[in-house]
C-alpha cells in the first residue's frame, strides 16, 4: 500500500475538522462496496435498517462524549464488549465507528484492542498491520506511526498489532495509560471506538473496560442467558456509564420489527 502525502489524504474533511494525526502514516483503502453488500453502515449504503439502528445507538453516545449531559472523564473513549464471543462486538463496533464517521463536526478513530484475535482489519477487507501492541513493546513507535488513514476521511484505524502472551499485562500497564490519556486528551474532539474481547472469557477486556468512559454492552438476543449478563454488567461495574445494545433480534415477516403501521 503506498504511502500518501499527508496533505492528500486530508482532502475532504468537513471544514474545521483537524486531520486525525501528522506524520507520515499510512493510508488505506477500506473496500466500501463489499461493506455495503454485507448489510453493513456506509456513507453511500443510505437508509438502511442497519444505518437507522446505529444512527438511534450513537446519540446517547455521542451526548455523553462531547460533555451533554455534564463533562466526563475520557467520555471519548468508548469500548465495544460483550460477555461471551459471537455476540456481535466487532459488527457494532465497526458499524458504530462509521456511523460516527459521518457525523458532521467529529472524526473517529477505531481501535482494534482485541489483541489475541483481532478481526477489524479484516472485516474491512484489509491486511495485518502493526498497531497497539506494538506501540506498547516497543517505546520508539508512537501512535502517528501506525494509525492507518483510509478512504473514508474522517475514520482512522489503529489496528491491534502483533499478538503478545502479555497482552492483559500490557493493556493494564502505566505505557497503556499514558497512551488512552494521550488518545481523550489530544484528540479531545474525536471518540475513539475500541473492539475487545468477550468479558467472561479473557481478562483483557475488563482491564480495557476500567480505563474507558463509556462502555457499550452487546448482548445477543435469545442466546446469552441472564446470568451471563448480569456476571459481565459486575466485571465493568467499575464504570458508570454502560450502554446495552440487544443484538441480532430475528425480523419478522415483512418487517423488521414487529409492530403497527397504517
Ligand atoms: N446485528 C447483526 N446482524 C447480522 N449479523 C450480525 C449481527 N451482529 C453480528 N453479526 C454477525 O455475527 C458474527 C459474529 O459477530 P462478530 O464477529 O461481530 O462477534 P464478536 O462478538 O466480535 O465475536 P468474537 O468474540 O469472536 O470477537 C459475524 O459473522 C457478524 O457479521
Ligand atoms: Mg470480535
Amino acid at each position: 500500500m503506498p504511502v500518501q502525502d499527508s496533505n492528500t489524504a486530508q482532502e475532504g474533511l468537513p471544514e474545521g475538522v483537524a486531520p486525525l494525526r501528522r506524520g507520515p502514516g499510512k493510508h488505506v483503502e477500506i473496500n466500501l462496496a463489499r461493506l455495503q453488500q454485507l448489510g453493513m453502515v456506509t456513507q453511500d449504503g443510505g437508509r438502511t435498517s442497519v444505518a437507522e439502528d446505529f444512527r438511534i445507538i450513537k446519540r446517547p453516545l455521542l451526548r455523553m462524549a462531547r460533555g451533554e449531559h455534564g463533562a466526563i472523564e475520557q467520555g471519548n473513549l468508548i469500548v465495544v464488549t460483550s460477555a461471551l464471543p459471537g455476540e456481535g462486538k466487532t459488527y457494532c463496533a465497526v458499524n458504530l465507528a462509521m456511523s460516527i464517521a459521518m457525523e458532521m463536526d467529529i472524526t473517529v478513530l477505531l481501535v482494534d484492542a482485541d489483541v489475541a484475535r483481532p478481526s477489524v482489519l479484516k472485516v474491512l477487507g484489509l491486511g495485518a498491520e502493526a498497531g497497539l501492541m506494538d506501540i506498547l513493546l516497543n517505546g520508539k513507535l508512537e501512535l502517528g506511526d501506525v494509525i492507518l488513514r483510509t478512504n473514508v476521511p474522517t475514520l482512522s484505524i489503529l489496528p491491534a498489532g502483533r499478538a503478545n502472551k502479555h497482552a492483559t499485562e500490557l493493556l493494564a500497564s502505566r505505557s497503556m495509560r499514558h497512551l488512552l490519556k494521550d488518545i481523550a486528551e489530544r484528540y479531545a474532539d474525536r471518540v475513539i471506538i475500541f473492539d475487545s474481547p468477550p468479558l467472561l472469557i479473557t481478562t483483557e477486556a475488563s482491564v480495557l473496560a476500567a480505563q474507558m468512559g463509556q462502555v457499550v454492552l452487546v448482548v445477543e438476543a435469545e442466546t446469552t442467558t441472564q446470568h451471563a449478563v448480569k456476571e459481565a454488567l459486575r466485571q465493568i461495574d467499575t464504570c458508570a456509564h454502560v450502554n446495552l445494545i440487544y443484538n441480532k433480534i430475528r425480523a419478522f415477516p415483512g418487517g423488521e420489527y414487529y409492530g403497527y403501521y397504517e
